[in-house]
Order: C-alpha cells, then structure tokens, then sequence
C-alpha cells in the first residue's frame, strides 16, 4: 500500500510512519513544521527530544529509509499539494496536517482565523485533489471526538441519526456541540466531508479520535525514533501533561471538579486502529465515520491512577484541582458508541494504562533537566470567557 501522510512530523504522524513502514507499506511525507514552530512560540518544546525530520530518517533501517519520501509543503498551498499527490497516486491518503490546539484556537481573533483557515482550507485542498486526480484514493482524515461535546444521550457511530420532528421523520448528519474553534473547524471539516462524499462519492473516513496518550508504540523502541510529546497548556493533551506534572514534582491540576470525562487511547492503539482502518478501506464511493477510543476515564480518575503510578516510583504529587478555563460541562453524561474498530480486531486496549504510566515517566526521568526549563508553560492560561 502506498499512503500518503499529512502531518507526518507530528506525534500521530510520525508513529504511523514507521507502523506502515514496518509493514512493508510505501509512505510519503508532507509537513510544513508548523507545530515544531508553534510550540517554540509559547515557550515549550517536546519533552523528548527529536532530530529534525532528515535525522529522523537517517535513523531508519536501510529498508525502511529507501520507502520514505518527505516533502516540505503547507497542505493549503493547493498547487504544491496537488503535484505531489499526481506524481505519487497514493493509495490512500492520511490527513493530520491541521492546527490541533483547542487553547490556541481560543487565544485570539486571529489564532481562532488561522485555525479555522488552515484546517478547513487544507481539508478543502485534499477534497479538491482527490477529486481531480483519483476519486479511488481513500482519505482518512483524522477529526475528534470533541465534535460530539458531551451530549446527555449515546453518541452512536454513525454518519447519520434519524430524527422526527412534528411526526415526519427525516435522515440527519449526527449531531454536533464542539467546545471551541479548533473542536468546530473539525466539525466543518466533516460537513465538506459528508458533501463531497455525496455529490462525488469520495471514499473516506472520518474518524472521532479522544485524547491519545503514551510515548512508545510496538516500532518506537528507543530513544532516536521518538516521536514528539508536548505537555505545555497550549499543545499538552491531559494524561501527557500529569506525567510531566508529577516527573517535576508539580501537583497534577484537573481543570475544575474533575468530572469531564473523555474516550482515551494508548499512541500504541492509535496507529493499530489507523493501519486497520487503512487495510480495511470502506467500499469505494461510501463514507464512513470511526469513533477511535479504547476506554473512557474523568480527566479526575487519570489523576488519581498518575499519582498512583508516581508514588510507586518513588515521585510524591499531589491532587490541586484549579479554575476551569474552559466552558464545558463538569458533570455529565457520556456514552459513545464503538464498534467499527473491535469489528476489524482492535477490541479494548492493548496497553494496561497503569502500565503505560509507568512506560511514559520513566521514558521522561532522564530528560527532567530538559522539562524543568518550561514549568512556567504547564499552568492554564488562555480562558475561554476572556
Ligand atoms: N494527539 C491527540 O490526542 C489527538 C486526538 C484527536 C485528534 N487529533 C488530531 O490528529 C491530528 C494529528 O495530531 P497530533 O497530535 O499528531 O498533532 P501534531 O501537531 O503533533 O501533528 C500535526 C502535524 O501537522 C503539521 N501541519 C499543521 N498544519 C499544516 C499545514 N497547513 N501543512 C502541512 N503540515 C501541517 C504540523 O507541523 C504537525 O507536524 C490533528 O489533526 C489532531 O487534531 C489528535
């Protein structure tokens, strides 16, 4: 299989490079390094370090370095896109290239802009490509769970609900509540998605994906083929960022009560469930839409099982719950709907969290150094009601 990856240098993007590349698959790069820019930007940097993307190559086995091809290339810029993709004709097509930063898209006018811009527009340009040059290719494109909010009924896996209104029923996209900028540009993504599909019988997948966790996969054995971690407020997912919390001897800091629960999932599953889904293409035309999670914890409950993890390793932290910055539910329902991916194998987590803790502090021990630079980065800054 050949695919092509957008986004390839980020923490997805990476990982699933060397899983396809394992697997014997054909893998083309393309990223503009903006992430690597952005967190730079706030004062951050990934707390494990990584080579720029040529040494990261150079770092391949011989076999796997002679089937990967990288290209500098903004995803927006749909001339430069649409030569890559004719000179490849990849198989499939796997989009991460997006602003991926709630916190960011809430900053500002001009962060909300941008996000909005730069994913929308890049999915757009990918729509557009696929369109002219090869209506088979299949496109994964990577959205979130966060497109559903927290709704007080099952969110079902499926691209459309049926719903009544003064008793004529009626066909409806699944319904939508994202909880800020970034959360809604995938939400419009989806939308475009959903429309190429019918008007050009694109074949895609659209997948929900909850917060990903962890620093190794099955591929990611030693510290050279490390892919990148963020932990700052801006660009940290929540478990990423505990680990460094209680690495530094910081206490973990649950936004609010603690109550939002989210569908999580190990970096391991993740690629798992993105090469099944890549091996497993719907039927050509059809649009399918995955909600990628293994397991559903409060961002509370995760604190608990970190300082649990912590103390066992000999880091004492403790619990300080701090002011939400966000708007969002503290205490609610949530119940999503998983069957696509235990249908083609990956059936509940693979890792034990405890133990992927345990893997994620004791892989960020030797760079501490490294991370006590960026304390001042961890604590919430950006508010969504300001
Ligand atoms: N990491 C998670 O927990 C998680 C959960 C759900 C969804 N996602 C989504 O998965 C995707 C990948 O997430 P990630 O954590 O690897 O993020 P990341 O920021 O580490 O990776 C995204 C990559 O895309 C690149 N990029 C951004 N805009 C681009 C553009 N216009 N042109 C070319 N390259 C561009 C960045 O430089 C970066 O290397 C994102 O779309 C994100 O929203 C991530």
């Amino acid at each position: 299989m050949k695919t092509l990856i957008a986004g390839v240098d980020g923490y997805l993007g990476w990982a699933l490079a060397l899983r396809l590349l394992s697997k014997g698959h054909q893998v083309i790069g393309i990223d503009n390094f903006y992430t690597r820019k952005a967190v730079k930007e706030v004062g951050s940097d990934s707390a494990l370090p990584i080579g720029s993307f040529h040494q990261r190559i150079r770092g391949l086995p011989k076999d796997k370095m002679s089937k990967i091809a990288l290209y500098k290339a903004d995803v927006t810029d749909y001339g430069r896109l649409k030569k890559i993709i004719s000179k490849y004709r990849p198989d499939s097509i796997v989009d991460f290239a997006e602003q991926r930063s709630a916190p960011y898209s809430m900053r500002s006018r001009e962060t909300a802009s941008h996000t909005l811009s730069n994913n929308i527009i890049g999915t757009l340009n990918f729509i557009y490509a696929i369109k002219e040059i090869n209506r088979e290719i299949h496109f994964l494109k990577m959205g979130t769970m966060g497109e559903y909010g927290t709704p007080n009924f099952d969110i079902p896996e499926s691209t459309f609900i049926e719903a009544s209104i003064n008793g004529k029923t009626d066909r409806i996209i699944t319904p939508k509540y994202a909880g800020s900028w970034y959360h809604w540009s995938k939400v419009y993504d989806t939308d475009n998605l959903i429309f190429a599909n019918k008007i050009w019988g694109l074949t895609t997948t659209d997948i929900m994906q909850g917060p990903v966790y962890g620093t190794r996969t099955s591929e990611i054995t030693d510290s050279r083929l490390f892919t990148r971690f963020d932990f700052d407020e801006t660009w940290g997912t929540v478990l990423n960022r505990y680990c460094v919390e209680a690495v530094l001897g910081m206490p973990l800091t649950p936004y609010g009560s603690g109550g939002q629960t989210r569908a999580f999932l190990s970096l391991e599953d993740s690629v798992t469930a993105l090469s099944l889904l890549l091996e497993n293409p719907p039927a050509s035309g059809n649009y399918r839409t995955v909600n990628q999670f293994t397991e559903t914890y409060s961002v509370l409950e995760l604190a608990n099982i970190v300082q649990e993890r912590a103390s066992a390793l000999g880091l004492k932290t403790e619990i300080k719950n701090v002011d939400n910055p966000r708007v969002e539910a503290e205490t609610h329902y949530y119940n999503p709907e998983r069957k696509i991916l235990p249908g083609l194998g990956l059936k509940g987590p693979t890792k034990n969290l405890k133990d992927e803790i345990e893997v994620i502090i004791k892989d960020l021990l030797p760079y501490k150094n490294r991370l006590e630079k960026h304390r001042s980065v961890i604590a919430p800054k950006t508010n969504w009601r300001a």
